[in-house]
């Protein structure tokens, strides 16, 4: 008798839990994976939204944040995406090239002149179409962060493009970049992120292109004695998230995620505004690096030298958005 009427009392209670939902469910589980250090924009953007979505789905939804590569490395990380792995990434444009030739546009040096036309570029209809160039691979496009302008470090001053002859420079994993070294005259190599300061530190390589953000915070400029502020590319991200994920999540936790990743996204971009300035002087105080600027008339010579990359790849990104982006500078 005792025994019936626990029983009972027990379905009686399992089912009155199932009618408010179960208590005890699960949270969905966002893992954010990514390769700089969390002192960058892209690390205090995780951070924040990781915050943010504790503060507002509390129990729902959980943030992980893996900084500086401990989850996945460049070249694994929309891969390890698709299997369900990890369920949000911000890589640098430049690293997509796998699964859009599209995106490589921004990679054209010298396509914009500040940061000021890369937000009026991704702001317009072309731009946010962007977001959705890998839908067909199971990838969505989540928004843009920024980093900033990229510049030259090395271990012999640059001035001139003829300075660069013969040596060999770090680049992310994009035919854009490479051609731009080839046009140069030196030797990209596609590296990963991850394995740059020991390349830079054992004179493996003599140089790679960053913002001034990842130089201070991966030690870059303390093995590399010059930096050439050549604001010669951009180095964005765009964060990304897998479809499957994405349309799983209930209409009311993508609409919640999606707003505190774009209230992080906008705190992002005004750490690296910043960072863009503040690492930079960090960098001139340590005495470490010697930065030199150029003339108009040395940086044209490096335009001169790189813009006919453009042409290159003009099949592959088309003219009509290499036109957009640029007319975005006036
Ligand atoms: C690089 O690989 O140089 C950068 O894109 C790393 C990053 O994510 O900022």
């Amino acid at each position: 008798m005792f025994r019936k009427v626990t029983l009972a009392a027990a379905a009686l209670a399992i089912s009155a839990a199932f009618a408010v939902g179960p208590v005890w469910a699960k949270p969905v589980v966002i893992k954010f994976s990514h390769v700089v250090a969390e002192n960058t924009p892209k690390g205090q953007m995780a951070n924040k939204f990781k915050d943010l979505v504790a503060e507002r789905l509390g129990g729902k939804v959980v943030v992980e944040v893996y900084p500086n590569s401990q989850l996945f490395g460049d070249n694994k990380v929309l891969e390890a995406m698709l299997l369900g792995d990890v369920q949000m990434a911000a890589p640098s444009l430049s690293k997509f090239e796998r699964y859009t030739k599209k995106v490589a546009l921004y990679d054209l040096p010298f396509l914009f002149e500040d940061m000021a036309a890369v937000d009026k570029f991704q702001s317009s209809k072309e731009g946010q179409d962007m977001l959705a160039a890998m839908k067909k691979k199971g990838l969505v496009g989540l928004g843009y962060l920024h980093n900033g302008l990229k510049q030259l470090s090395s271990s012999k001053p640059l001035k001139v493009p003829a300075d660069v002859a013969g040596l060999k420079f770090r680049i992310m994993s994009s035919d854009v970049l490479a051609a731009q070294f080839k046009a140069v005259k030196a030797t990209p190599l596609k590296k990963p992120f991850s394995e740059v300061f020991t390349l830079l530190q054992t004179r493996a390589i003599d140089g790679q292109e960053n913002t001034w953000s990842n130089i201070y915070s991966k030690k870059f400029f303390e093995v590399q004695p010059y930096i050439t502020e050549s604001n010669h590319g951009l180095l964005d991200y765009m964060v990304v998230t897998s479809a499957e994920f994405w349309m799983d999540l209930s209409d009311e936790l993508r609409v919640e995620v999606k707003k505190a990743l774009d209230e992080a996204i906008l705190f992002g971009n005004k750490v690296a505004a910043d960072k863009a300035k503040t690492d930079k002087q960090k960098i001139i105080d340590s005495k470490r690096s010697q930065i030199l600027e150029l003339t108009p008339e040395e940086r044209a010579q490096w335009v001169e030298v790189m813009k006919p990359v453009w042409k290159k790849f003009e099949h592959e990104i088309g003219k009509e958005l290499i036109d957009a982006a640029y007319n975005a500078n006036n």
